[in-house]
């Protein structure tokens, strides 16, 4: 038996993946940037067993069958494959925050698991002829790859603090890397939760019918500017404009998720309040912008010495129920004793 446990972050996307232009492989129609979340976390052991007859996932303490287990299956596969190990997996994961509600669980989950699996599957092996590649450690462009196959945005959760995407045409140019350490600016990302319910539907099924809007070529054919625009920024720590296009980019996705067929509306009522009040916050000069994922939830970016503030203005917001702090955090690791 051979274990290995893992920890990642989730992201928040700055500039947004949203359609593939390959749905097995996760080849995104337009690259992305996101910075990593740091304090919420997953936590995975991948354990290969011969003893198993099959792959068990475990997350927060249930048992996962079907869609669930099967997409971390496959992951496994791809490993297997590499190390030419036939050992099924137990699988033990857990989030300490709400899954399933625009908090991009399914990114920590994706890195942590490539991560742990990797790192248990090369442990396992043996034969002289496959030891070098046995001991082999994944290389960060290899574990964002083997990521991004589990869950697009889990491609970014790999490197640490502020990551750029290159969306690419192949498996081989389609990983993401850290454009700038998480020290390099102090940004928070303040968490609005409106609703800490599990979205009706998964970004999976999203990214499949964003070609039915109308409005989804215009947006990715505008990417490659936005991509400069907020990179630059992040680059600078330039505010403003960082603030004006986040805040776009959002908008344009929920704008092609609005006009998909069937259409997707993720806000309810109090995410707009929300983004209404941080744009009349920074008018009065306070530097703060939105962005929203495929859920409810606002994420509202400041700067470290904002935060408070920021914090207890989104409290006073009616139907708010909640709101996480989380600062840029590093990438995913190997965790050796606890942590
Ligand atoms: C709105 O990476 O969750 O959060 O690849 O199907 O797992 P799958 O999709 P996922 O999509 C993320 C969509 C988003 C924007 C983003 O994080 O870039």
């Amino acid at each position: 038996m051979t274990t290995a446990t893992a920890k990642a972050f989730p992201n928040i996307a700055f500039i947004k993946y949203w359609g593939n232009r390959e749905n097995t492989l996760r080849l995104p129609m337009n690259g992305s940037i996101s910075m990593n979340l740091d304090g919420l976390y997953t936590r995975t052991t991948v354990s290969f067993q011969n003893s198993l007859p099959f792959d068990e996932l475990i997350i927060n303490g249930h048992e996962i069958i079907g869609t669930g287990l099967n997409r971390v299956s496959y992951i496994l596969d791809i490993v297997r494959g590499m190390v030419d190990i036939h050992e099924h997996a137990e699988i033990v994961s857990e989030n300490n925050f709400p899954a399933g509600a625009g908090i991009a669980s399914s990114a920590s989950a994706f890195a942590a698991l490539a991560l742990a699996g990797s790192k248990a599957a090369g442990l396992d092996l043996s034969e002289p002829e496959l030891s070098r590649l046995a001991r082999r450690d994944l290389s960060e462009p290899e574990l964002s790859r083997l990521a991004r196959r589990g869950s697009g945005s889990a491609s970014r959760s790999v490197p640490g603090g502020f990551v750029e995407w290159q969306g690419g045409t192949t498996n081989e140019d389609s990983f993401a890397y850290s454009i700038a350490l998480a020290e390099h600016w102090k940004l928070m990302d303040c968490i609005a939760i409106v609703s800490a319910s599990h979205k009706k539907t998964g970004s999976t099924e999203g990214h499949a019918i964003a070609p039915t809007s109308p409005l989804q070529a215009a947006r990715v054919a505008d990417t490659p500017r936005r991509l400069d625009l907020c990179r630059n920024a992040i680059l600078n720590k330039d505010f403003d404009t960082f603030a004006s296009i986040v805040e776009l980019d959002s908008d344009m996705m929920h704008s092609v998720m609005m006009t998909s067929t069937p259409a997707l509306h993720y806000w309810k009522p109090t995410s707009l309040a929300v983004m209404n009040a941080v744009r009349q916050w920074r008018s009065e000069g306070l530097p703060a912008c939105y962005t929203v994922d495929a859920g409810a939830n606002v994420h509202v970016i400041c700067l470290e010495a904002e935060s408070q503030i920021v914090n207890k203005r989104l409290r006073e917001i009616n139907g708010v129920e909640d709101v996480l702090v989380a600062r840029a955090g590093g990438p995913a690791k190997i965790i050796v004793n606890g942590d």
